[in-house]
């Protein structure tokens, strides 16, 4: 495992194309040339390359564990029901996306699910929801995840677009939570500071039915974990989600920082975290690593045979 995650490493490390995402101010200060790459098993041993210790906001990787929050909080109806499993085919921010769908947010993967999704938690006030968020996503980590302070100032102060959504969203009646609270709440969320091997542990715990390998604690029940990623199947990757399940055939969740997590159910968690981004929105070295890993291991779901390796 050691020797394929430094040759998928190595691989992914000769393309430097894409662009640090800079509509968030204090994202476009990451350093482009950071690579790290991690794989936690459900036995909860790590197998890592390069930067796996450097810090990132967690950003939209964070909605498929709210969602799970919210599916173990509320079950697999309601969640169906009130967010929706359907890729909407449009951009993450996508305002079209609610009107063509009557204010439906249609599934927790674009920012008008996410913020339906923090909505929903059942929470007494603002400051409960973030507690119960930022105390969830630890427990997938298994340690105490905190707030980076300067993201979340730097995409407080820019995101009218969300405020818009979460408004938008409200005139339908699909958000009954005051709009600019729960954009709050969303924006510290996505602010939370993760690096590749937290990711892959929080990854490794979807893999593992919702137990957290390292910690030895459930987090969620294992038909929550199961749901999860049938909805990082059909939208994880944006509009880009088909392509990446044809090439990778594996649930995936990216963020705008150059996160990347992928889930091999009952196998691994596989965190890549490299800045530089593709039109989409999606980390050029995270696709790449992640891509190469299925094909060695024989990850990809739809398989039937293994593959062999010739050299
Ligand atoms: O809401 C935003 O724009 C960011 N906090 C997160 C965006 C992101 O990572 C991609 N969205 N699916």
């Amino acid at each position: 495992m050691d020797r394929l995650v430094d040759a998928a490493f190595a691989h992914a490390s000769r393309h430097a194309e894409g662009a640090v995402a800079d509509y968030i101010p204090a994202l476009a200060s990451a350093d482009p040339a950071l690579f790290g790459l991690s794989v936690v098993g459900v036995d909860g041993e790590a197998h890592e390359a390069g930067d796996t210790g450097s810090r990132f906001s967690i950003q939209s990787i964070s909605k498929a564990f709210v969602y799970a929050l919210l599916c173990d909080a509320v079950g697999h109806e309601e969640a169906l029901a009130v967010v929706g499993v359907n890729n909407t085919g449009l951009a993450f921010n996508s305002v079209v996306a609610i009107e063509l769908n009557d204010g439906h947010p249609m599934n927790p993967m674009v920012n008008a699910g996410a913020l339906a999704t923090t909505a929903l938690l059942p929470a007494s006030d603002a400051a409960d929801r973030w507690h119960l968020i930022q105390r969830g996503l630890s427990l997938f980590a298994g340690r105490d995840l905190a707030l980076d302070e300067e993201v979340y100032r730097s995409e407080a102060a820019t995101n009218q677009r969300n405020g818009a959504i979460a408004q938008l969203m409200a005139s339908y009646g699909r958000i009954t939570e005051d709009p600019a609270e729960v954009v709050d709440v969303y924006t510290r969320q996505c602010s939370l500071l993760v690096d590749a091997h937290d990711l892959a542990v929080m990854g490794a715990t979807l893999a593992d039915g919702g137990v957290n390998p390292v910690r030895g604690v459930r987090v969620v029940a294992a038909d929550v974990a199961r749901d999860t990623l049938a909805v990082m199947a059909a939208s994880g990757l944006y509009e880009n989600s088909g392509e990446w399940l044809f090439e990778v055939g594996l649930p995936g969740k990216s963020g705008v920082s150059g996160g990347l997590l992928t889930v091999a159910p009952g196998k691994a968690g596989i965190a890549a975290y490299a800045p530089r981004l593709d039109g989409v929105g999606n980390s050029v070295r995270g696709q790449i690593a992640t891509a190469y890993l299925s094909r060695v291991l024989g990850l990809n779901v739809f398989v039937s045979t293994a593959y062999i390796p010739t050299a």
